[in-house]
């Protein structure tokens, strides 16, 4: 059977951190609140000359050189954001020109906090049928250009980064399973309210930003994500204690360690990068998962655990053996 197998990880940060202090400058709110309620403490901000694209043509390439493969073995690319350069062409398209690869599919999937599972989901199948060989796999966003920074209920949550993986046919076992699911009942908690089609004048004037109901948001992810580790368990056949890594979408610490709880999981095999980069969306699985195997702590054959929640609502989950 063939597998899909993540070959190499990379990830990328803008250089200027934004930190706690700087946003009590801006909004009413201090280091205490954002700590104790979030478990942030600072945030990566793209500079005004800095794209998604941008973000993920350094962390694509890590990635490349950690799989050893190069430009022309790339046979697929899926992009996730939900802050792309331009309305077209997608970012897949301008990240394959700008990495020398031609002819090759290469789309993007707008699943907001969940895009890098949902991305990873899709690449997943391509794979699996023999439809590609080595996808490459990213996850870039920069939410600051979508943050109203007067609305402290959201300004203090968000930071930029890019974050890649190169997903390979292999014989050996890879993703043993995805999971993704939606339900758009819920698109008004979690929202730009403007766009090509909505609110169109005020999206012209600028006014595109996020708004969140987030304590709504917040006990929805809590319920969602205890639920689908029972569910992405099961359909694989583990139980709790087979799980070495649970590497979660970084919106909230507090989500994280509720996750973390009901896996019966000690903090200290839970990926949490939420304190230095804020939640980065769909950039942020990929750019824990990058950082914990390049510190050694992820090693070749350790289960990991993927899951996260996000706008629409969108969730899910991958069971890897990296
Ligand atoms: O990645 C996609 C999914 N997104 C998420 O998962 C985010 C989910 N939501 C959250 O993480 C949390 O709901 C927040 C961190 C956004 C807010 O934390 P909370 O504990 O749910 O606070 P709250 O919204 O219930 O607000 C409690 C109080 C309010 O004041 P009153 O009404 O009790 O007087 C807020 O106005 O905290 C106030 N508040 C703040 N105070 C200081 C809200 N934001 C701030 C702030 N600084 N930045």
């Amino acid at each position: 059977m063939t597998f899909a197998r993540i070959a190499g990880t990379g990830s990328f940060l803008p250089e200027k951190i934004l930190t706690n202090k700087d946003l009590e400058k801006l909004v009413d709110t201090t280091d205490q609140w954002i700590r104790d309620r979030t478990g942030i403490e600072q945030r990566h901000i793209a500079a005004a000359d800095q794209s998604a694209v941008d973000l993920a043509e350094p962390a694509a390439r890590a990635a490349m050189n950690a799989a050893d493969v190069v430009a022309s073995d790339i046979d697929l690319i899926v992009f996730a954001t939900s802050t792309p350069d331009r309305i077209f062409p997608s970012c897949a398209c301008l990240l394959q020109a700008r990495l020398g690869i031609h002819g090759c599919p290469a789309f993007d999937i707008q699943a907001v906090c969940s895009g890098f599972v949902y991305a990873l989901a899709t690449a997943e199948k391509f794979v699996r049928t023999g439809a590609a060989a080595n996808v490459l796999v990213i996850g870039a966003e920069v939410f600051s250009r979508i943050i109203n920074w007067n609305d402290r209920g959201t300004c203090i949550l968000f930071g930029d980064g890019a974050g890649a993986v190169v997903l390979q046919a292999s014989e050996q076992a890879g993703i043993l399973s995805s999971h993704i699911h939606a339900d758009g009942r819920y698109a008004d908690l979690l929202q730009v309210p403007c766009g090509i089609g909505v609110n169109y004048d005020d999206f012209k004037a600028g006014h595109g930003y996020v708004e969140m109901k987030g304590n709504e948001v917040f006990r929805m992810a809590v319920n969602t994500l205890g639920q689908i580790v029972d569910d992405t368990l099961a359909a694989a056949g583990l139980s709790k204690q087979d799980i070495d890594w649970l590497v979660p979408h970084q919106a909230n610490h507090r989500i994280i360690a509720a996750t973390a709880k009901k896996l019966a999981l000690p903090m200290d095999q839970v990926v949490v990068t939420v304190n230095k980069h804020g939640n980065t969306s769909a950039a942020s699985i990929p750019l824990a998962l990058d950082v914990a195997v390049r510190d050694g702590r992820i090693q070749r054959g350790d289960t990991l655990l993927l899951e996260a929640f996000g706008g629409g609502f969108t969730w899910g989950s991958a069971l890897i053996r990296y």
